[in-house]
């Protein structure tokens, strides 16, 4: 939609949170927050975004959003003082206001904010919510099915309170009219801040027509503190798990996964208990993840048994029919089909081949105090337990390593390797 600029607020200075950055760069299912809302906007007005930021997190929020424009509110003097930050910068007719901290809002519902605005014709159109816990949101007063105002918490009424028909923030107003007015708004006395919500009382008074929608909770929640936080983290998990569920993945015990934003899982895949998934990690059809298995950056094939507790850290494939068992780690590897690794072992730098056994407590050395070492297994091999592979190191087709061995040549195909010292048995002479 080309008449739309898109305003993202993300100047304010996160002292709910009680962090040392800006709560927006915290990641929520794996995506900053302001990212969540920052997709949602790049769909409604391509390139024509304004972000609002401070000096603080201009240079982070950089890195983590492109194709937009940055404007430096230098103070934070709330938030009609941000909005007065991007006057004279906007050459669309309409302006579409979003909050960086509400990360659950999804495109139908401003699509359905921008549909009222243009078929009510009025001049500016709000999205509210109804909650049971309206606390700390700006509450609507409404007369007559007018919006005659909106006030925010610390200026209500104990009577007002229990409104529960709160402000999301998302707003969109024709861009005139609302710098026209926003010049208007008054310093609130208790915070020092001027409120971008006193506008619609401005708008009421001088019989600018608005209107505003109702949209869903659950998609509107504000974070605001980490408790605000974990709530919608949580909401997002439900909705991610809900999509796999409808789309025939089985979890054993929904409550206790977590997910990506960017996680792809198959349908006919089973999800055991307490499973972390993070960073784009795939897990195609058939396979199993059992309970307390932890996946970062990892493609799981078809048919394989993972876990329970296996971790599998970035940049793995496991290849088709394979199985990954307890307490065994693997980093950077690509494991190839119908591999087994049951047990106890770590598999770092390392490209296992098809058919290969390695065995319970097999670990490759892959870091010498300064560099890491790439291990090549090719395909048949077969690993005892307890075995060192000392890397850089190839173990050719076919070949076995017996158990408790330290390897540190490359072994040639179709042989044996065994590395052990000789077996000793002294008797005690002084028993029977
Ligand atoms: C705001 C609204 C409230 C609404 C709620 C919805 C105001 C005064 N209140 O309250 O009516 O119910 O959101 O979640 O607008 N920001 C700036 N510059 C500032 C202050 C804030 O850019 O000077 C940004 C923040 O980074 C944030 C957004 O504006 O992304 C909202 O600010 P916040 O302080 O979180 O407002 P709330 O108290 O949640
Ligand atoms: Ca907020």
């Amino acid at each position: 939609m080309t008449n739309i600029t898109t305003v993202i607020l993300a100047a304010g200075n996160s002292t709910r949170f009680k962090a040392n950055k800006s709560k927006l760069l915290y990641p929520l299912c794996g995506l900053p927050i302001i990212s969540h809302i920052y997709n949602v906007a790049k769909k409604i007005s391509g390139k024509n975004i304004i972000v609002i930021c401070n000096n603080k997190n201009i240079n982070q929020l950089k890195l983590i959003l492109k194709d937009c424009t940055f404007v430096i509110q230098k103070q934070q003097k709330g938030t009609a003082n941000a909005i007065e930050q991007v006057k004279n910068k906007i050459n669309t007719k309409n302006l579409l206001i979003l909050f960086g901290d509400t990360p659950l809002v999804e495109i139908a519902s401003i699509k359905k904010l921008i549909k009222n605005f243009i078929k009510s014709k009025v001049k500016a159109s709000l999205i509210a919510f109804r909650t049971l816990n309206p606390f700390g949101y700006g509450r609507l007063i409404v007369r007559d099915n007018d919006l005659k105002e909106i006030i925010e918490e610390i200026n209500l009424k104990s009577y007002q309170k229990k409104i529960n028909l709160c402000n999301s923030g998302i707003l969109i107003s024709n861009t005139k009219i609302l710098f026209d007015n926003l010049k208007n708004i008054k310093v609130n006395k208790i915070k020092k801040e001027k409120y971008l919500p006193d506008i619609f009382k401005i708008f009421y008074n001088n019989n600018i027509s608005t209107n505003f929608i109702e949209c869903s909770e659950n998609e509107m929640l504000g974070i605001n503190t980490i408790e605000d936080f974990n709530n919608v983290q949580s909401i997002l998990q439900k909705k991610y798990i809900k999509k796999f569920i409808q789309n025939g993945v089985n979890f054993l015990n929904p409550e206790t996964c977590y997910l990506s934003y960017d996680t792809k899982i198959e349908p006919t895949v089973i999800l055991e208990s307490n499973i972390t998934i993070k960073d784009k990690t795939i897990i195609k059809k058939g396979s199993i993840i059992k309970s307390n298995s932890y996946l970062e950056g990892v493609v799981v094939n078809e048919n394989c048994k993972i876990g329970p507790g296996a971790r599998i850290r970035p940049n793995s494939i496991i290849g088709q029919n394979s199985k990954v068992g307890n307490f065994v780690e693997i980093k950077n590897s690509k494991i190839g089909k119908k591999v087994s690794i049951s047990h106890l072992s770590y598999v770092g730098d390392t490209d296992v081949g098809n058919n290969v056994n390695i065995g319970a407590g097999t670990v490759t050395c892959n870091y010498d105090g300064n560099k890491k070492h790439k291990t090549i297994i090719k395909d048949d091999v077969f690993i005892g337990s307890n075995t060192s592979l000392i890397a850089p190191i190839i173990i050719q087709k076919k070949s076995k390593i017996a158990a408790g061995s330290v390897i540190t040549k490359n072994i040639p195909k179709n042989s044996l390797a065994i590395e052990r010292s000789e077996l000793k048995i002294l008797r005690n002479k002084r028993t029977k």
